[in-house]
């Protein structure tokens, strides 16, 4: 019967690193992501956790290693742990959110101006195509949102997961992703090209052209349904 492993003996048997958690040092095994280290140190996770995938944004992390003075930046999902690493959690940054109905919005330059005029205060500098863990070209997308070009900023800001991390860096006080996401809505409300198929399918249905089907459906118990399911034609010609 042993008793309680020392830390040199937890090491060598599955290769326990040093990290540091708001300064305050644990051993934890290499192979874990920065969250699964957290909650391995002891840490319950309610707040900067979400969907554990890299999609959510929830878990944006700032870092340091030890012996090297570069700020990085990852999400805690996402990113293997380092010895020497220094963290902290910014599972939410302050940025400005403008209040506004997407209703009521023109697709306009001047209404992107209006809604963040601080737009035009950007800077040029990069620091938050740095702290990116989309590696989004952040500067790039605010650039095209400083010309006005609506269409651009959508399409360069699309994988953007409002993690927060380029606002934290941002020597202008920009909320990159606020702004972003309003270009995003506002394509999509009035710019982007309509489906047809989909103005078909709607115009079918109010047609009535389900109904019956509808009906149908309605009347089988679980394992009918399942079977309907299953020999569903999943492409339709
Ligand atoms: S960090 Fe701020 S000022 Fe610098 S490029 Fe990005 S948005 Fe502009
Ligand atoms: S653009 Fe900003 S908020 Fe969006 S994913 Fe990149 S760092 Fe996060
Ligand atoms: S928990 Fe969702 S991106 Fe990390």
């Amino acid at each position: 019967m042993g008793g309680v492993m020392t830390t040199e003996e937890q090491s060598e048997r599955i290769n326990l690193i040093p990290i540091y958690i708001m300064g305050k040092q644990y051993m934890v095994p290499e192979s874990l992501t920065i969250m699964k280290a957290m909650e391995y140190a002891g840490y319950t996770l309610i707040r900067g956790v979400g969907c554990r995938g890299g999609f959510c944004g929830a878990c944006g992390t700032a870092y340091r290693v030890l012996g090297d003075p570069k700020l990085y930046f990852g999400l805690a999902c996402q990113t293997v742990v380092q010895p020497g690493m220094y963290l902290a959690q910014l599972p939410f940054f302050p940025a400005r959110r403008a209040a506004y109905h997407l209703e009521d919005l023109e697709a306009t330059s001047t209404q992107l101006f209006s809604l963040y005029p601080e737009l035009l205060r950007c800077l040029g500098c990069g620091a938050c195509t740095k702290a990116c863990p989309q590696e989004l070209d952040v500067r790039s997308y605010m650039a095209a949102g400083m010309r006005g070009d609506i269409a651009k900023m959508a399409d360069m800001s699309f994988d953007c997961i409002m993690c927060g991390l380029c606002a934290a860096r941002c020597p202008a006080e920009e909320g990159q992703y606020n702004i972003a996401i309003l270009a995003r809505r506002l394509y999509g409300r009035y710019m982007a090209p309509r489906s047809a198929h989909l103005a078909e399918r709607l115009e079918e249905i109010r047609a009535g052209q389900f109904d019956a089907t509808m009906e149908e459906l309605k009347g089988l118990d679980e394992n009918a349904l399942k079977e309907r399911y299953k020999a569903r034609d999943i492409e339709p010609k």
